[in-house]
């Protein structure tokens, strides 16, 4: 890799970046400094912890992290990490527990962190023997998580969030399918397929007839669209949803929340358009678009009227994603009365799938020594080249 510093600098605006990026080990190594121990990051759905003591576990970066409960209804994150001799405390990925009790000696931790037992046989100091604290914010049924010391001010993104989130009804939701993926490409080339559409004409056939994100630059969709827009916009406004916006550019640096209007015919994000839920939250009908949030480096949704899909990335490896994708409807949904999984899943599921194999097939692109940059598209790709500068703004501060 050489000097990181000069491999950042060297990087030329409006193109793809040198493959170290995406295979060297000392990058990655970087980023988790930069990025993965830093940012704030989607670790569960506030409904996974909907009771006292329900946690979820997960790795970030290499950092075993559990997300807790607390009996005042708050949800904390904690490092994973016993403070006796180090064993990891929660071996599940998901459960539910009274307090967080060590596998190895059975040192018991209350859900705030606080360590409970009797450890004047250790030399005593139990009030200073508590598990480590990450910082953790919940906002709108999304519970974000940073492991740095002095993470950056999330109080922007819970002002957008929490308004738009608040009507989704993420609160009151309950996961009603999940799919595990490893993708075998690195976390940036998995988000930086995300932040265009350019291949999706290509790529998602299904995704593309509910959705105008490819149409947007076509002048013969052009005046079906203006008209589309206008009448959405003045229909949300009577339902109380905001204005529509057809740009999927990120608001601000690393988190954007927007509704997008459905081509007609399409109610829902389903592979016929016909509604596959309940309508969720406090949605008056089923027809509300879709609203689509993006958060940097690891989380994307679509909410739809009856149901949301998120997206959540966490590295695995250099080469390596690890995708945790899950499909929420209203919690009093019941599956085979009030919808079917085979009907929920198939929109996501496959464009989420057609997405994994384009990514392997440009990470397996990027171990070539036949690859070199090449240009983004000036219009279409200028999400892609967002990202980017986002991610190189945030390696360089970190190595100036
Ligand atoms: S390592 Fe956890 S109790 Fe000993
Ligand atoms: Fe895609």
């Amino acid at each position: 890799m050489g000097d990181l510093l000069a491999l950042i600098e060297r990087q030329r605006a409006g193109w793809t970046l040198e493959a170290d990026f995406y295979l060297d080990a000392g990058v990655a190594a970087a980023e988790n400094d930069a990025i993965w121990h830093r940012r704030w990051l989607f670790a569960a759905h506030g409904c996974e912890l909907a009771v006292t003591g329900a946690f979820v576990t997960l790795s970030i970066a290499g950092e075993p992290v559990v997300v807790v409960r607390g009996r005042d209804g708050v949800a904390r994150a904690f490092a994973n990490v016993c403070r006796h001799r180090g064993s990891r405390i929660c071996t599940a990925a998901s459960g539910r527990v009274h307090r967080l009790v060590c596998p190895y000696h059975a040192w018991s931790y209350d859900l705030d962190g606080r360590l409970l037992s009797d450890v004047s046989g250790h030399g005593g100091q139990a009030e200073t023997l508590g598990l480590r604290p990450y910082a953790t914010h919940e906002v709108g049924g999304l519970v974000f998580v940073s492991l740095a010391d002095r993470p950056e001010d999330i109080a922007p993104l819970d002002r957008a969030f929490a308004p738009q989130l608040a009507p989704q009804g993420l609160t009151r939701a309950r996961i009603a399918a999940r799919a595990s993926y490893r993708v075998e490409a690195n976390w940036k080339v998995v988000f930086e397929n995300n932040r265009e559409c350019f291949h999706c004409p290509v790529a998602h056939r299904e995704y593309i007839r509910a959705n105008y994100d490819v149409h947007l630059t076509d002048p013969r969709r052009a005046e079906e669209i203006d008209a589309r827009t206008a009448a959405e916009a003045k229909r949300w406004a009577e339902l109380g949803l905001g204005a529509p916006s057809l740009v999927s550019d990120m608001t601000s640096e690393w988190y954007r929340i927007n509704r997008t209007p459905l081509v007609p015919g399409f109610v829902t994000e389903s592979l016929d358009g016909k509604p596959v839920a309940p309508v969720m939250g406090d949605y008056p009908e089923h027809d509300v678009g879709t609203l689509r949030v993006t958060v940097f480096p690891n989380f994307w949704m679509h909410g739809s009227g009856d149901h949301a899909v998120t997206t959540r990335l966490l590295p695995d490896g250099t080469g390596a994603t690890r995708v945790d994708v899950a499909w929420l409807v209203d919690a009093a949904a019941e599956e085979g009365r009030d919808y079917r999984v085979e009907a929920l899943q198939p929109f996501w599921q496959l464009t989420s799938e057609q997405d994994w194999t384009i990514c392997e097939n440009v990470q397996a692109g990027l171990r070539s020594r036949a690859y070199a940059p090449g240009p983004l598209e000036r219009v279409k790709e200028r999400n892609v080249a967002q990202f980017i500068a986002w991610y190189l703004g945030l390696m360089r501060a970190n190595r100036a």
